[in-house]
């Protein structure tokens, strides 16, 4: 008996030293995060807007793979706040996530601290508010996550980097878009679209003869986005996280929360040249410039402006189709991406994910195989961390689009850990739609027009399809998705579009097994906020 207790005393400092220590050795970037309300004018016009550290956008994180992050979140704003880290996998802890499903919202003036580890990543990702519509009005900025040194990387490596913030803009302000919302109707089309912040004119600049790296993301709340570069093609070298092949591009489309990360090289003569990023299927295009300078110009850009695509969907889909992993290139980790061959898994389960325009009690919402999410004021974490009954039921939404009319609910797919997944997309709307799962990257196998079909797995791309965490659906068409669901927690699947996830087009995946180890999860942290049904456990 002695013995036995002694043993799991053994076992537990093992599986202690395994989960924490193991991190001890490496670095730690600790910051301190002031949210405040401020006043800018993206648009020439004077409006709140959300700053870090009195910074708009807020602060870039420059890291390197595996460093620790430990963020003291300081909410000065008026109401409750989290901010979500878009792309980074939370491994074994959705507790740092910061949605609503997996924290309670750091009331107004409290504060709360972020640790985690950018366990085995590398590449171009970005935070923002998951909040209500915060990030309508700011909070977000780039996050970047480098090799480390004892890692090769599968391109030249640049002479300099620059990070390119692109996205759709709206002077009405959060309160009035959530009022709009609120009270039954859609988004408007934005504004204006802002790099890095401002309207027109950020510079970036580079010497002749040199190649930088380009880190793009779109940062926006629902518009597609088409970039260009005056005279200057873009090989492409990484796409949230993965190397991708190097295919050069003219423009590339991107997403609402998708990013790309591109080599240029300046080879061209000494001036400056129109950086173009213009909106994809709107009515009327919106479109918005910075500048590549070479050092030593004293000659501005000149019109006109590099032509880009507008509506063309078969366009963009030709073109999502080309972007692909490079089999021979490594990952963050020693060992080749290629070797984890998605194709030849035995898929165990498949989700069909309809989305559809709802009206229910006479008010405009979207819906997910028939069920509007409505966050529970109980975190579904903590219900499931404390045995809370009442939060949410599994499975209450069904695998597979339901017929009769949408109904408001809590939608948690109950998923084993380690099942390896397929989810088609079904877009029943003549939008587009931008798709993220939190937690984990999935391969992308397909994109087709129309109702997607058993048959039309034909034409997967199970080979080299690209791995990455956000993905888009064109108007009435599908795009299918294989995943292995190896990160246990609980994880948000959203819309990108911000108005239609605030109106209910997400879910979550309960990635779940019985055994209570370190090895597959994270205890609660010591720190972590109480609210609704857990607030006095
Ligand atoms: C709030 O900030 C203080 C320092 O300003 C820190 O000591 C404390 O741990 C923080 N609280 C949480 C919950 O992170
Ligand atoms: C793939 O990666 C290798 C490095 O492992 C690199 O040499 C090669 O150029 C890359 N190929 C393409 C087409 O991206």
């Amino acid at each position: 008996m002695r013995e036995a207790v002694f043993l799991q005393f053994l076992l537990g400092i093992l599986a202690c030293f395994i989960v924490f220590c193991a991190n001890a050795e490496d670095p730690y970037r600790d910051y301190t995060w002031v949210v405040t309300y401020g006043t800018r004018a993206p648009l020439g016009v004077y409006q709140k807007v959300i700053l870090i550290n009195n910074q708009f956008p807020g602060p870039p994180i420059e890291a390197v793979t595996n460093d620790n992050i430990i963020i003291n979140v300081i909410n000065q704003l008026d109401e409750p706040f989290l901010v979500t880290w878009h792309g980074i996998k939370q491994r074994r802890t959705s507790w740092q996530d910061g949605v609503l499903g997996t924290n309670c919202p750091i009331p107004p003036h409290s504060n709360w601290t972020y640790k985690f580890q950018l366990k085995d990543q590398i590449g171009t990702f970005m935070y923002y508010p998951s909040t209500l519509l915060h990030r309508a009005i700011g909070g977000f900025g780039a996050l970047n996550v480098m090799q480390r040194s004892v890692i090769s990387i599968p391109y030249p490596a640049p002479d300099g980097e620059f990070t390119v913030l692109v996205g759709d803009w709206y002077n009405a302000g959060d309160k009035a878009l959530k009022e709009r919302l609120d009270s039954g109707l859609g988004l408007p089309l934005p504004d204006g679209l802002l790099i890095n912040g401002v309207r027109r004119s950020y510079t970036f600049t580079g010497q002749r003869g040199k190649t930088y790296k380009f880190r793009i993301t779109n940062v926006g709340i629902s518009t597609s986005i088409n970039f260009r570069i005056q005279g200057h093609p873009m090989t492409l070298i990484e796409v949230e996280g993965s190397h991708s092949l190097q295919e050069l591009y003219e423009s590339i489309d991107i997403h609402a929360g998708q990013s790309v990360a591109v080599l240029v090289e300046l080879l061209a003569s000494v001036k400056d040249y129109y950086i173009v990023a213009s909106t994809r299927f709107t009515k009327p295009i919106l479109t918005t410039t910075g500048v590549l300078r070479y050092e030593g110009s004293h000659t501005p850009a000149s019109l006109p402006l590099p032509i880009g695509p507008t509506f063309q969907v078969h366009w963009s889909m030709k073109q999502a189709r080309t972007i692909r992993t490079n089999l021979t290139a490594n990952a963050a980790r020693p060992n080749p991406q290629g070797s984890f061959h998605y194709g030849t898994i035995k898929v165990v389960r498949t989700l069909v994910l309809a989305n559809a325009k709802a009206k229910i009690n006479g008010k405009l919402r979207y819906a997910v195989n028939g069920i509007s999410y409505v966050d529970p004021t109980t975190p579904l974490k903590l219900a499931d961390w404390f045995n809370i009954p009442g939060v949410f039921k599994l499975n209450s939404i069904k695998d597979v689009p339901t017929s009769g009319p949408a109904v408001l609910g809590v939608s948690v797919f109950g998923i084993t850990l380690h099942d390896f997944v397929e989810i088609v997309f079904q877009n029943t709307e003549a939008a587009i739609q931008s798709w993220h799962l939190d937690g984990s990257s999935f391969n992308v196998v397909g994109y087709g027009s129309g109702q997607w079909k058993p048959d039309s797995r034909k034409r997967y791309n199970l080979v080299d399809a690209i791995s990455r965490h956000t993905v888009q659906v064109y108007p009435t068409s599908w795009t299918a998705i294989l995943v292995s669901l190896d990160n246990k927690g609980m994880w948000n699947l959203r819309s990108q579009d911000w108005s239609k996830r605030y109106l209910g087009q997400q879910c979550y995946l309960r990635v779940w097994s019985n055994e209570k180890s370190l090895f597959t999860e994270t205890g609660i942290p010591p720190n972590a906020l109480r609210c609704g049904k857990a607030a006095h456990l």
